[in-house]
């Protein structure tokens, strides 16, 4: 079902609203303590390509915005590499709030935000996910009954599925998480490698 782009601001503002007042999220308190704020996501309510990563960093929670710190200049660069304008993507993230520390998702804490991203997607309808990192890769894999597919995602990087939506079929790329490629060339390489497969869909 097409949704028209004025419904489509208004069903991103009730997410953002719903996540502003998360309170039973585990993150939550460690927000309002440092005066953070929760990372909805940007972009492209239109977007053909969505970009989903892990949680927010501490950049993106001091400024709302998702991968404006040093994983956001390579995912930039990575962008730029293949011609793709920023802001005719989507870049959103599972966990809408910074975890302590960095830390990795907790489970409970993917189960309380997945439902957010679930709606996300079924706002932007993108043609393409696009999964940066192991926790955004199982999750769509999981979300879209994949998961017979699944191996570590050293073998999973680079690799496309069919799936089936709501709003018709689409493809997941896996890509590795661009923050790997901060000290490693070799992976950046490989991810510069992965983005190319984006090209193809655009
Ligand atoms: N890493 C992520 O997974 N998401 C961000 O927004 C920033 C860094």
């Amino acid at each position: 079902m097409m949704i028209e782009s004025k419904n489509k601001k208004e069903l991103m503002r009730e997410i953002k609203d719903e996540v502003l007042n998360l309170t039973e999220s585990p993150l939550y308190e460690y927000r309002k303590q440092n005066n953070y704020f929760p990372v909805i996501g940007e972009g492209n309510h239109n977007a053909k390509i969505m970009f989903i990563g892990e949680a927010p960093g501490l950049n993106e929670a001091k400024t709302g915005r998702p991968f404006c710190g040093s994983a956001g200049k390579i995912l930039d660069e990575l962008l730029e590499n293949v011609g793709i304008k920023r802001e005719d993507v989507y870049i959103g993230n599972i966990l809408k709030d910074r975890p302590q520390q960095n830390r990795d998702p907790l489970p409970a804490e993917i189960e309380i935000y997945g439902p957010f991203l679930n709606r996300q997607i079924n706002i932007i309808q993108p043609k393409i996910i696009a999964t940066l990192g192991r926790y955004s890769m199982d999750y769509i894999m999981r979300k879209f009954e994949l998961e017979t597919e699944f191996l570590p995602i050293g073998q999973m990087h680079g690799k496309v599925f069919d799936a089936k939506t709501e709003y018709g079929d689409i493809k997941i790329v896996i890509l590795y998480h661009p923050a790997v490629a901060i000290y490693n060339n070799k992976t950046k390489d490989t991810l510069k490698e992965d983005f190319l497969i984006l090209k193809d869909f655009i």
